[in-house]
């Protein structure tokens, strides 16, 4: 009888240093992040050299890229400005996708220091950190963004939070 890596007669399993190249989520907690560290000043001029060409140069978006500042107070009006300051919930999400996606142009070549200066410096571009902030592995995870209670939990649309759980037993109806 075939093995389950027989069954298909190709493909090799991954190596773990190959799962590894995968593995970079950064948790909402900050579970994952690095060592290392940024400024703000450190950020600003990191971003004047990779980032300002695309997202302009306070980043204020261009019709290459978005803009990452901007769109306070405006989720709820009709011409709702989504920015990382304005609707992220959790700035270690900018660690994570800056590292995984940033600059579009040569993505995952920062090092761990540069992500956090990058960090650093939007953050404070959004008036959510100090001038002298530096952002690291504990910092970071600290940082309470704008937005942060804007949204919903648990999600109360009919489609996800109704839908019956396969893994669990049905309800039961009423009275029954
Ligand atoms: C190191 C410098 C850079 C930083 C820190 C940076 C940061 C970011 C961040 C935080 C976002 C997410 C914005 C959002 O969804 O609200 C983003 C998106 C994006 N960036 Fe950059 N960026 C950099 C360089 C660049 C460059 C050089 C380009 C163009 C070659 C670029 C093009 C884009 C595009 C097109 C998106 C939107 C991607 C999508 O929504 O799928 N960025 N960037």
């Amino acid at each position: 009888m075939a093995t389950p890596e027989q069954q298909f007669g190709f493909g090799t399993p991954a190596t773990p240093e190959q799962i590894a190249g995968w593995d970079i989520a950064i948790k909402a907690d900050g579970t994952g992040l690095p060592p290392g560290s940024g400024s703000v000043a450190q950020g600003e001029a990191l971003f004047a050299k990779l980032g300002a060409k695309c997202h302009g140069a306070k980043g204020e978006g261009t019709t290459n890229a978005p803009a990452l500042v901007g769109g306070r107070g405006s989720l709820d009006t009709d011409q709702p400005v989504k920015t990382v300051g304005s609707y992220w919930s959790y700035a270690t999400t900018l660690y994570d996708y800056i590292h995984r996606a940033m600059p579009a142009d040569n993505p995952q070549s920062l090092k761990p220091d540069e992500v956090y200066a990058l960090c650093a410096y939007i953050l404070y571009l959004n008036d959510i950190v100090p001038q002298d902030a530096v952002m690291d592995a504990k910092t970071l995870p600290q940082v309470v963004m704008p937005n942060h209670a804007g949204f919903t939990s648990p999600d109360p649309r009919p489609d996800v939070f109704d839908t019956p759980d396969p893994l669990l037993p049905a309800p039961t109806a009423p009275g029954g």
